[in-house]
């Protein structure tokens, strides 16, 4: 038996970095996988390779994360396919790096939209259907910006603060249903998010430098940490925030 049988999970941002490895992974491990992201052409690809691979396992459904219909659509739609949902991965977000003085309400508030209440009305529309369920897992990606800083990053920082507050406020919440939740907080991983952010040789060689496992995350690393805490062989672990960095908030 693999490891995610009799699951059905949905991935938000599954169209491209750690989303769509989780994807493919938990498509390995006996998953039904509902994946999602704004950007459909991406996300369907990659569930045409994973129905290559693993026939009839996924759907691809277009979605902004930040908008409480287009929610509401796609988990009818994907329980329609494959039955209550159980697994929920919270992955889609935006990187944002005004500093204090750049930053107006607007930016403010698109960055909070789709990290933060985007996770917030995820875990809303879905703890009900996994209540019914008897149980489920959710997982919230939230970033080493969570519990550390640089400077920079601002409104990213806090949203993957919230992130981190609201994984224990929910985690304590719905508990007695069975449904745990936690929050995973990487360091760089290697995605277009973070070829975006760290633009030149130097920078990268100086951030590496400063991790002692001295190179940045693979996807694999985070839908690893991700399988585990969807499945059965993590049952008594819930509201915890999960870091995954090399070690490079320890240094
Ligand atoms: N890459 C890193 O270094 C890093 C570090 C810490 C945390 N994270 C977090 O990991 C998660 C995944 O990021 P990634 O590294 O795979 O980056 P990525 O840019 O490769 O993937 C992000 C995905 O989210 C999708 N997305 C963006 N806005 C959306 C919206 N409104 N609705 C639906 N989907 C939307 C994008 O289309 C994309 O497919 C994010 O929450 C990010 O903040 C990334």
């Amino acid at each position: 038996m693999s490891r995610l049988t009799n699951k059905v999970a949905l991935i938000t941002g599954a169209g491209n970095g750690q989303g769509a490895a989780e994807a493919l992974l938990f498509a390995k491990e006996g998953a039904k996988v509902i994946a999602t992201d704004i950007q459909f052409e991406n996300v369907t690809a990659v569930v045409n390779n994973i129905n290559e691979q693993y026939p009839n396992s996924a759907i691809a459904l277009k979605h902004d994360v930040s908008s409480e219909e287009d929610w509401a659509a796609i988990v009818k739609a994907g329980v329609d396919a494959f039955g209550p949902i159980t697994v929920l991965i919270n992955n889609a977000g935006i990187q944002a790096t005004k500093r204090y003085e750049e930053t107006d309400i607007e930016y403010f508030r698109k960055a909070m939209d789709i990290n933060a209440w985007s996770q917030f009305v995820g875990i809303k529309i879905l703890a009900p259907i996994m209540k019914q369920a008897g149980g489920g897992s959710i997982v919230n990606i939230g970033s080493l910006a969570s519990i550390t800083s640089v400077g920079g990053f601002n409104s990213y920082t806090a949203t993957k603060g919230a992130i981190e507050a609201f994984t224990r406020a929910a985690a304590a919440e719905f508990g007695p249903n069975g449904i745990r939740v936690n929050s995973i907080h990487p360091g760089g991983v290697e995605t277009k998010m973070l070829t975006d952010t760290v633009t030149t040789n130097e920078m990268r060689e100086a951030i590496i430098s400063m991790i002692p496992l001295r190179r940045f995350g693979y996807v694999e690393d985070v839908a690893n940490l991700a399988l585990f805490l969807a499945s059965d062989e993590s049952t008594y672990i819930s509201g915890a925030a999960h870091v995954i960095d090399g070690a490079m908030s320890i240094v």
